[in-house]
């Protein structure tokens, strides 16, 4: 059976965008591969996080994770400061990096832009994203877009590391969605949809309640043209609106398209939030049904022993074609 590994940052709310981008694919995938799913909070602290609010969001997504539908008896879940291989293969990663290719980053430099006080650890969160994967020997990364230039990098380290020490690293493959690898942001479509950004009606949380659902749905910018159509180029709100309404009410775009001739976007939105609603109610209700549950701490107990067996398993082997350390007795 092949190995899947992603994460998801613990860094804020979980939004739609993560839905569709990451979380429902690993539902899909998790009867088909080996899954290792991850709490990233190392990467969290990348940039500054408020210790108690931290806590809460890596709990949160733990639950997330369980009531989006993923079965803790198929795919392992755990929290990555949990199985410090991580960190200590991430600096393994970091010494096979090059500046140069690190700072080429777009996220890194979306990021640090503008900012005057950029943390050494925004630039080298790549390779550790890198030895989360290779730790697993994953064959496959399921992400959305944003993440595909730090694959690439995954890669290139994976290679690199074999090649000056020896063939240890399995290279991975990314997966990307078909349809919804990148959701827009509801108030500029021209954007990535994103859980840091400070609009707050810029984002579908999977907790929202329905009445800020509808809200935030009803006002998602469109365009002044009031026909249902799909055109990423032209009319990137609706075509946003209507990849959400496809992904999570069943029905092709086209479908929709002709289902809305002659509506207006008012129909269309209404009907979209009811659907929108609907997805996210009974995540909703195992969410909080799990949320302040021991079972919790159970599944994330029993995830981070067997990530460690893993993981711990690769890094040695790392760690002896480096020569780091002694020769075991
Ligand atoms: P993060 O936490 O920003 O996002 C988690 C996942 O959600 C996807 N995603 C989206 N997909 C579609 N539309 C959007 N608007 C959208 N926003 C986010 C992301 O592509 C991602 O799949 N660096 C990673 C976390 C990470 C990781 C890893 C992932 C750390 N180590 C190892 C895979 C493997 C990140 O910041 O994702």
């Amino acid at each position: 059976m092949k190995t899947i590994f992603s994460g998801i940052q613990p860094s804020g709310t979980i939004t739609l965008g993560n839905y569709i981008g990451a979380l429902k694919q690993f539902v899909e995938l998790q009867n088909e591969y080996n899954c290792y799913f991850c709490i990233v909070d190392q990467h969290a602290i990348t940039v500054p996080q408020d210790p108690v609010a931290l806590r809460k969001n890596i709990r949160s997504l733990a639950a997330l994770y369980i009531a989006v539908g993923i079965d803790p008896d198929k795919a392992t879940l755990f929290i990555q400061s949990e199985v410090p291989a991580h960190a200590q293969a991430g600096w393994i990663m970091q010494c096979i990096s090059y500046i140069g290719e690190l700072e080429r980053m777009t996220q890194f430099k979306d990021k640090s832009a503008g900012k005057e006080a950029v943390s050494a650890s925004l630039l080298t969160y790549p390779p550790l994203m890198a030895a989360d994967i290779l730790l697993y020997n994953a064959d496959l990364v399921p992400v959305g877009e944003d993440q595909k230039q730090h694959l690439e990098l995954t890669r290139d380290l994976a290679e690199r590391f074999n090649k000056k020490y020896r063939d240890i690293l399995t290279i991975p493959d990314v997966r990307i969605p078909e349809v919804g690898a990148r959701i827009m942001s509801l108030q500029d479509p021209t954007k990535k949809m994103s859980k840091s950004d400070p609009n707050q009606k810029a984002f579908l949380s999977l907790l929202d309640e329905p009445k800020q659902i509808e809200k935030k749905i009803k006002s998602a910018v469109t365009d002044s043209e009031g026909i249902v159509k799909y055109d990423k180029v032209n009319k990137p709100g609706i075509s946003n609106l209507l990849s959400i309404y496809s992904i999570l009410g069943g029905k092709s775009i086209s479908e929709l398209e002709e289902m809305y001739q002659g509506k207006g976007y008012g129909d269309f939105k209404s009907d979209l939030a009811e659907v929108v609603v609907n997805a996210f109610k009974p995540i909703q209700d195992k969410y909080y049904e799990l949320i302040n549950s021991s079972e919790l701490d159970d599944i994330l107990d029993r995830g981070a022993e067997k990530a460690n067996k893993v993981a711990s398993k690769t890094l040695k082997k790392m760690e002896n074609a480096m020569g780091l350390g002694r020769k075991k007795r």
